[in-house]
Formats: structure tokens, C-alpha cells, sequence
């Protein structure tokens, strides 16, 4: 093997080639030593046919920075939910020092029910990440909204299990989410407020009018002499087709601001909605309530009324159905009211947001007016199995009407 004397080395005298050779020497016994006890990274690259290392020094400390730094609580635990080590921000945002975090169990900075959630969550965790949102008790008492996703992180040879834990202040989420929602309720209101005010409009302008010539087309025939047939027969004709636009416009009004919800309560309106419908469309209406002592709360009685007139929209444009149903229950204080059709059905992941279908306003509009007065709206339909739109509100207490 033929060997090379370096050219540094060349020329230079015996004690200083040592010295070289002794700071080498200590360099190359610090990089083992690091190694061995896992503080550093390698990295081998092969250039110009040698190999050279590259150590990472500090990367321990690196992750720690980065770690430190997050905007987000994280979190090391043992299966048993004991904190081995937490960062700042978790510190924080339970409002404790870190001494008093670390070794502590994770149950304390949360409520009992919060605590079961957690538990089957922690096991999960070992086969696949998982979230859910709590409510984060501070050391001082105060709440704050947060999420937290585990994840197995580690496992000993013995089985023993490390779980990790970032938690995310929901905080500003939250607030983000009731300025929508106040702006979908605004939103509601104005659009309730606007067809109140064209209802009124068509009412007091238009059907008062629509009327006032009928009653001239009616004089008119009248005075028609039976000598004057053909005329006479036309004056009629006039007569009754501003009979039907007026009936027609009526319509509209009541559909726009229906007085019967107002007056004579939801069973009513949706009765005589039904029977339009059936009239209208072909489509046999059931109505099944069960009895009801009293009235909804009347922003309730609306929202279920509008959301029935969407889905019947619905149901005359795309079901294709022989019959509908609509039902309402109060079974323990809870609204339970649904529309069903036996038609066609929808594919329902291809009409959500990230589908490829075209999502239009009555769904949209459907789940804001359930959200609107605290409710939840699930529609369930499959192609060629009906489609079921069910909406539970649950009821405040002393409020009740079944
Ligand atoms: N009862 C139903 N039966 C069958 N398909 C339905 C039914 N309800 C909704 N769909 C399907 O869901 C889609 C979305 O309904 P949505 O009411 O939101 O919009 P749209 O009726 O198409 O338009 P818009 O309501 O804005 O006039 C419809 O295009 C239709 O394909
Ligand atoms: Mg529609």
C-alpha cells in the first residue's frame, strides 16, 4: 500500500508534527465519545474516494430549541398520563412553572369527563395519532379551550410506552367561529326582515290591485248581454285568469311570511303547506306529529318551517319521490324533526364542500338556520335509497311544548 505524507506535515519539525497529530488524536476520541452517547448526529459523506464525517452538534439542542419554541404546549407522558417533560408554552398556558408540570399527572389540568374522554384516546394513540378538544383547567381555576393530539412516540423493549402530546390554544378559534356565527344570524335576520317587508309589499300592492280589476272583469262579464256571447266569454276568460294570478301571488306572499305559522302555529302551516304541495307536485304529504301541549319558541316554529320548505323544494326539483314525510317528536326536551322522501337519492360526499358536485343554498342554508337556534341538522341519503333530512334542537330548560 503506498502511502502519502501530508504536505502540511512536510518540512515541519518533529515536536510540532506531534502536536498536530495529539489535537487530531483528542478531536477524533471528543466525536467518539459523543457518538457513543448519543449527543450528536452523524452524518458520513464519501468524497474523492474517502469518507468523511460530519457531526451535528447540539442537535439535541436544536430539537429543544425548536421544541421550546413552538406556539404550542408539548407534552412527553407515560401511559399513565405522568408529564415526563413539557415545554414553556405548556407552562403557560396552565399558568404553573415548570417544576410544578413536569412529574405531575395530566388529569389535573382536566375535569372528570374531559379525563374519560381522554383515556381511550391515550389507548388508541398507540396505533394511530388522534385529537380531540378539551377544556384545560389553569392552575389559577380558569378554563381554556384547547386541542390535543397524541401520539405514540416511543416503546421500550419491556413494552413500556411514551406517549406525545402537543395541545393547541383554541382560543382565538373560537372567537373566530362566533363572529361567523353572529354574521350567519345577521344573516338570517336580514334575509327574514326582507321577505317580510316583499311579502307585505305583494300583499298590500299587488293582490289589493289584482283584485280590485278582478272584481271590474266580473262587473264586466255581467253587464255583457247575452247577445254579445263572444265577448261575454272572453270578459270570463280575463275574470278567471286574474283569479289564478291573484290565488298565485297569495302564494308567494304566504310562502315568503307565512301568517298561518304566526297565527295559528307550525302543525297548522306545514299543514297547509303540505297540502299545496301534494297539489302542486303529485307527491303524497304525511304529516306525523306527535301531540304537542303548546308552542316552540318561535324563532324554533320558524327555522323548522323554513327548513321543511327547503327540503320540499328540494323534493320537487331532484327527488323524484312518491311520497314525504314530515315528523316531529319533543322526546325529553329535545325537538326531534324530520323530512323524508322515498326518491332517488343523493351521493351526500359528492355534494359537501370537497366533492365534485355543486352544492347549492338549500343545504347550506338548511344546517345554518338548525345551527342558528342551536340545533344540529344530519341529512342521510344514498342514490336510490330516499333522502332523510333530521334536525334534534334541544330545548332550554322550562321550555316545553310536548
Ligand atoms: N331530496 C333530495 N333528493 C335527491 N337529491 C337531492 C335532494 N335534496 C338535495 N339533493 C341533491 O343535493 C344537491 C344540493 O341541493 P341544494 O338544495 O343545496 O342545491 P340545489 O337544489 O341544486 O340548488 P338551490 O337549492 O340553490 O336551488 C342537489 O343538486 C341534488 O343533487
Ligand atoms: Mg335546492
Amino acid at each position: 500500500m503506498k502511502s502519502v505524507r501530508p504536505k502540511a506535515i512536510v518540512g515541519a519539525g518533529p515536536s510540532a508534527e506531534l502536536a498536530k497529530l495529539r489535537t487530531r488524536l483528542a478531536e477524533a476520541e471528543d466525536t467518539l465519545r459523543a457518538i457513543r452517547s448519543g449527543e450528536v448526529d452523524v452524518v458520513v459523506v464519501t468524497a474523492e474516494k474517502k469518507l468523511q464525517m460530519f457531526t451535528l452538534e447540539g442537535a439535541e439542542h436544536a430539537y429543544r430549541m425548536l421544541i421550546e419554541s413552538m406556539n404550542e404546549g408539548a407534552l412527553t407522558l407515560t401511559a399513565g398520563k405522568t408529564i415526563l417533560y413539557a415545554n414553556q408554552c405548556f407552562a403557560r398556558m396552565v399558568k404553573l412553572p415548570l417544576e410544578q408540570v413536569t412529574g405531575s399527572s395530566f388529569n389535573r389540568f382536566l375535569c372528570a369527563a374531559d379525563q374519560a374522554t381522554l383515556r381511550p384516546l391515550m389507548k388508541k394513540s398507540a396505533a394511530c395519532g388522534s385529537k380531540m378538544q378539551v377544556m384545560l383547567k389553569a392552575g389559577d381555576g380558569s378554563l381554556l379551550p384547547v386541542q390535543i393530539s397524541v401520539r405514540e412516540v416511543a416503546r421500550s423493549g419491556s413494552g413500556r410506552v411514551t406517549i406525545g402530546m402537543v395541545v393547541t390554544d383554541l382560543t382565538e378559534a373560537r372567537r373566530t367561529e362566533e363572529l361567523l356565527r353572529a354574521l350567519t344570524q345577521r344573516v338570517v335576520q336580514v334575509q327574514e326582515d326582507e321577505r317580510g317587508r316583499l311579502a307585505s309589499e305583494l300583499h298590500d300592492n299587488i293582490t289589493q290591485q289584482l283584485c280590485g280589476v278582478l272584481f271590474s272583469s266580473q262587473a264586466l262579464a255581467n253587464k255583457l248581454s247575452a247577445r254579445d256571447e263572444p265577448a261575454k266569454q272572453e270578459a270570463v276568460k280575463l275574470r278567471d285568469m286574474l283569479g289564478k294570478t291573484a290565488e298565485a301571488v297569495e302564494q308567494i306572499s304566504r310562502n315568503l311570511r307565512p301568517s298561518e305559522l304566526e297565527h295559528l302555529g307550525l302543525d297548522a302551516a306545514l299543514r297547509a303547506t303540505g297540502r299545496a304541495f301534494a297539489a302542486r307536485t303529485g307527491v303524497a304529504f304525511k304529516l306525523a306529529f306527535s301531540p304537542l301541549t303548546g308552542r316552540l319558541p318561535a324563532e324554533i316554529e320558524l327555522a323548522l318551517y323554513r327548513i321543511a320548505q327547503d327540503a320540499l323544494n328540494n323534493v320537487e326539483k331532484h327527488a323524484r319521490a312518491r311520497h314525504v314525510t314530515v315528523a316531529l317528536a319533543i322526546p325529553e326536551s329535545v325537538v326531534e324533526f324530520s323530512i323524508s322522501d322515498d326518491g332517488v337519492g343523493f351521493n351526500l360526499r359528492r355534494q359537501t364542500a370537497g366533492g365534485r358536485g355543486r352544492s347549492g343554498l338549500d343545504l347550506l342554508g338548511m344546517q345554518e338556520r338548525a345551527t342558528y337556534v342551536g340545533g344540529l341538522l344530519t341529512i342521510r341519503s344514498a342514490p336510490r335509497s330516499g333522502t332523510k333530512i333530521e334536525v334534534r334542537i334541544p330545548l332550554l330548560p322550562g321550555v316545553s311544548a310536548g
